[in-house]
């Protein structure tokens, strides 16, 4: 029987804006407790969680101040726990946020480092002195707005490294202490029940630096994110993630039927590299392709069909899973991304891929960007880089349950973190009570998914199609499915493989369309996606 991982479909949440129960406006632990059953009925099979850790949230949770606790404002460590145990009792898993790269400057670690010279956990960071002729050792920039990565201690005169803010200081993976204290980390976890870990910038740790001078970026012009005026040469996907990946695993192998997954930001050549050589780094690397790609039908099964091969690739261990994400807490939504029809087609792509499917909370509902006010904002990026689109608060506004006060996310007296959405942004009472919403639509893909064994673990085949039709079969024994997207604004007519020429529709992202008999060839709608069953 193949792991969990490998059928069952992952659905991130994001604390602050999934369900508030005290009132304050941002969203909590047992707010997502309340909400499980929502999760269930959906028919997800794991919910990752980020970060809900006590922190100073310069970066909401991504500067963790004590790893193995929970920050007041999402709840107690007794409710992590009542979480997990009510999660379990659905048959649910929980996957957490693991920072791996860095922590908060709070994190009694960093405040010990950086107390003294001579401190015992000085090296647990990089402190380096000036460049010889002053100045920060290498010309890094941060994440964050493209300053430089290097802060100065007045008291220590040193500077430290943060790859992100200066409040997220970069751990030092090279370090014995580091390392012991880090993997403690996620034994905690797993002894109080989680299921498994999303690694933040997985691709990021490092052990053995080489401090030199990243290379300009000649594609870089102004008004791209200034982050990117350089290459990533010393500071990004080098052999250190790799050692670390192992460490990680190592300790996630010593329990039963957990996962690990990992943040890498790569074209699927080198994102398979990330498995390890004999399948001893993650069990999914996130592959985020088909959120950076061209919305076209040639670009995405490009995209498909370079990520099968590099499955394949001789120098992998059988072991190499897929999986495919849409959207996260770091870029704008997919309604937002590829209009609404074509968000319907993308869920259909998404959960009938072969590999493991990520939701991002509110996709389902066909959730659109919210528009942030100036005086709204509070993402770090944005603040720091305004005006390029590169913030993150649109997507990441509160989950909209019901069309009542505050949408139901909180009580109607508390200002939300963030601005709830309008009124006609979509609900989950309005689309449960219909057969043609988007979420009807991803909780029948779902179900499909579930109860067939070709969609979520069979071979995959891409079969010839018209320009901007998107065209491939999959198949488990006798069980074979068409998958048609057509990802244009007009009508297609598609012809079917002759092996597979004759059929009967099961699913169109159309509500309006009649299941049919087909054979020899079927007419899609504009911006129809349909599953056939051969
Ligand atoms: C990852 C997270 C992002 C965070 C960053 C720093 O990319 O997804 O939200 O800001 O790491 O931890």
């Amino acid at each position: 029987m193949a792991p969990w991982w490998k059928h069952g479909i992952i659905y991130q949440l994001y604390p602050r804006s999934f369900q508030d129960s005290t009132g304050d406006g941002v969203g909590d632990l047992p707010g997502i407790e309340q909400r499980l059953d929502y999760l269930a009925w959906l028919g997800v099979d794991a919910a990752w969680i980020s970060p809900m850790y006590p922190s100073p949230m310069a970066d909401f949770g991504y500067d963790v101040a004590d790893y193995t606790d929970v920050d007041p404002r999402f709840g107690t460590l007794a409710d992590a726990e009542s979480l997990i145990a009510a999660a379990h009792e659905r048959g649910l898993r929980v996957i957490l946020d693991y920072v791996v790269n860095h922590t908060s400057s709070e994190h009694p670690w960093f405040l010990a480092s950086r107390s003294s010279r001579a401190n015992p956990k000085r090296d647990w960071y990089f402190w380096k002195d000036p460049a010889p002729g002053g100045g920060p050792p290498t010309n890094w920039v941060d994440r964050f707005g493209g300053n430089s990565a290097w802060a100065w201690d007045e008291a220590t005169e040193q500077y430290y490294l943060h790859t992100y803010l200066p409040e997220q200081p970069d751990l030092n993976w090279g370090h014995p202490g580091v390392q012991e204290a880090m993997l403690d980390v996620l034994r905690f976890w797993m002894d109080r029940g989680v299921d498994g870990f999303r690694v933040d910038v997985a691709y990021r740790a490092k052990v053995a630096p080489q401090w030199r001078d990243n290379p300009p970026n000649p594609d870089w012009h102004e008004g791209r994110d200034p982050y990117k005026r350089l290459l990533e040469t010393y500071t990004k996907n080098l052999p250190d993630a790799h050692v670390v990946g192992r460490m990680l695993r190592d300790v996630v192998d010593e329990y039963r039927d957990r996962v690990l997954i990992g943040e890498v930001t790569l074209p699927p050549e080198r994102l398979v590299a990330f498995y390890g050589e004999h399948d001893d780094e993650y069990h999914l690397p996130f592959n985020f392709n088909l959120i950076h790609c061209d919305w076209t039908a040639a670009d995405v099964q490009d995209q498909v069909d370079r990520y099968e091969a590099a499955l394949q690739s001789k120098r992998l261990n059988e072991g190499a899973w897929p999986n495919y994400v849409l959207g996260n807490h770091d870029v704008h939504r997919l309604a937002s991304r590829i209009g609404p029809e074509q968000a319907r087609v993308a869920q259909m792509l998404l959960l009938t891929l072969r590999g493991t499917p990520t939701l991002y909370y509110a996709d389902e509902l066909g959730m659109p960007n919210v528009k942030i006010p100036p005086d709204r904002v509070v993402d770090p990026w944005e603040k720091n880089a305004p005006g390029l689109g590169l913030g993150r608060d649109p997507a990441r506004t509160p989950m909209r349950w019901t069309t009542g006060p505050a949408a139901g996310f909180t009580v109607p007296e508390a200002t939300p973190w963030l601005p709830i959405g309008p009124a006609e942004a979509p609900t989950v009472e309005e689309q449960r009570a219909s057969d043609d919403s988007m979420l009807a639509l991803v909780r029948a893909l779902i179900q499909l998914r579930r109860s067939s064994n070709a969609l979520h673990a069979g071979a995959y085949r891409a079969f010839h199609s018209p320009d901007g039709v998107f065209a491939y079969e999959r198949t488990e024994k006798e069980e074979t499915l068409l998958v048609l997207l057509n990802m244009t604004g007009r009508s297609q007519l598609v012809p079917l493989p002759p092996h597979a020429a004759q059929g009967t529709m099961v699913l169109s992202t159309r509500p309006d369309r009649a299941r049919e008999q087909v054979a020899y060839r079927v007419a899609l709608h504009p911006n129809e996606g349909l599953i056939l069953r051969v």
